[in-house]
């Protein structure tokens, strides 16, 4: 796409159709939801076609890829606050539909809440939409460099690129969350349709690697070359690096 305007459009426009047909066969739309910068104006379409054109979002079951470790959820940084701004405060989703990794849960918690966050998943029969951003260093969720193709859902450590790239919003490096609660890459894979959204040039080596490199740990956005149903939703300044 020439721009991230018509470009996360274009993916607001996928998931509505999800969420329509979903609704016309009295199902649920199951959403993999992702923060960050780049889904944002796909959020704020969704949020205008709920008020312009009807869209409904009261059969949608939302899970977010990660969160902040440890976060309270009204925290500045907290990815629970930016997703209620953002999108969920916005429409009409019911109140016990969304879902992300709880940043308030003591250490010893945190594994059965990840086994249950993907129990919750499966007995949806599995994400029917994921959407993604990427990293610096390739990275999908908080699932970092070194993440395997069949790693769960879980804390992890966070990369110094991904430390430096948060410090701004955590006012300084030596603040930011040095771990976060993501899903895994198993689960990603598991979605039926995978969309990774990119704009702007400083994603272009990265986004290049991912699509026309090895797959490899070593960029774990490139394991979506093995999807069957994966897009690269870009614009042509994240594309530039393309062969
Ligand atoms: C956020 C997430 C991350 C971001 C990635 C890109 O939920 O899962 O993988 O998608 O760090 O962030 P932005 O879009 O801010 O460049």
């Amino acid at each position: 796409y020439a721009d991230s305007d018509a470009a996360s459009k274009a993916i607001a426009h996928e998931i509505a159709a999800i969420i329509r047909q979903k609704a016309h066969e009295d199902k649920p739309a199951v959403l993999g939801l992702a923060t960050g910068s780049s889904p944002k104006k796909v959020y704020s379409e969704l949020i205008r076609m709920h008020r312009e054109e009807g869209l409904s979002f009261q059969n949608v079951v939302t899970y977010n890829l990660d969160e902040y470790y440890p976060m309270e959820a009204d925290a500045v940084q907290s990815y629970v606050r930016f997703m209620r701004e953002q999108l969920f405060d916005h429409v009409d989703i019911p109140a016990g539909n969304w879902h992300l990794p709880d940043g308030t849960l003591s250490l010893d918690k945190i594994g059965e809440f990840c086994k249950d966050y993907e129990t919750q998943i499966e007995r949806y029969g599995g994400l029917d939409f994921q959407l993604l951003g990427i990293g610096r260093n390739g990275h999908i969720g908080f699932n970092e460099p070194g993440s395997l193709i069949n790693s769960r859902t879980r804390l992890m450590t966070l990369d110094l690129t991904t430390q430096i790239d948060a410090a701004g919003d955590f006012g300084g490096l030596a603040k930011v969350s040095k771990k976060a609660i993501t899903m895994g890459v198993q689960k990603i894979m598991e979605a039926k349709r995978v969309v990774l959204c990119a704009w702007g040039e400083h994603k272009a080596m990265n986004v290049a690697r991912a699509v026309e490199g090895q797959v490899s740990s070593d960029v774990p956005a490139s394991y979506l070359q093995l999807h069957e149903n994966a897009s690269f939703i870009i614009d042509t300044s994240a594309a530039s690096q393309l062969t």
